[in-house]
């Protein structure tokens, strides 16, 4: 399998936010961007495994600006490291509105998608090789992302995570 880089994966979706998007306080509600993060990182899971994928687990989302009603959401995913069968990928998202005319960053996410075959079943990836210094530093701190989401599910044991010791010894 030809390994690939972060940018043969790169997805971007730009949309309004509208009403029905939106909580009591007219900002974007949060499992609406969890859903739009959702499609837009399946997508560039898609683009690097060239397999259906699913989604495993959501690692890790900061919620750090309210997006109000009107804004205009940018939300870009690249695959940030490749497993066997698994990627992380790495999501950024801007807003654009009258109080920030230029794109302003609000939000990070780490979803973890498994590349499978018709019956479900988890088939392997091709590697990814980081270019940018930002996607060699995303790479590198994805196993310790890893290690901790399967020892928060169950699936490692504490002691076997070698990038988490310091947190569990
Ligand atoms: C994700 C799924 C395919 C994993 O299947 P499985 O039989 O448990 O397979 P494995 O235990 O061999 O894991 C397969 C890969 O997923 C990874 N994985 C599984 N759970 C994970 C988690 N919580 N966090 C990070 N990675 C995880 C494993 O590390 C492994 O990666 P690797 O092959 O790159 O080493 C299966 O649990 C599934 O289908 N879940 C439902 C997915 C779904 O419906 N998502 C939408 C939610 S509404």
């Amino acid at each position: 399998m030809k390994a690939k880089s972060p940018e043969d994966s790169k997805t971007i979706q730009t949309d309004f936010v509208l009403p029905a998007d939106t909580n009591s306080l007219n900002n974007l509600f949060g499992g609406e961007l969890l859903a739009r993060m959702d499609k837009v990182a399946s997508i560039a899971a898609i683009k690097h495994s060239g397999s259906v994928v699913v989604t495993a687990s959501i690692n890790n989302v900061s919620f750090g600006e309210p997006v109000p009603n009107g804004s205009i959401l940018t939300i870009e995913a690249k695959v940030s490291r490749a497993f066997t069968t698994s990627m992380e990928v790495f999501i950024d998202v801007w807003k654009q509105n009258k109080t920030h005319p230029e794109k302003f960053k609000v939000n990070e996410a780490i979803y973890t998608f498994v590349a499978v075959n018709r019956r479900g079943k988890p088939v392997k990836v091709p590697k990814l090789i980081p270019q940018t210094d930002i996607e060699i530093n995303r790479y590198d701190a994805a196993l310790r992302r890893r290690q901790l989401s399967l020892v928060l599910a169950g699936k490692m044991i504490p002691s076997e995570a070698s990038e988490l010791k310091a947190i569990f010894d």
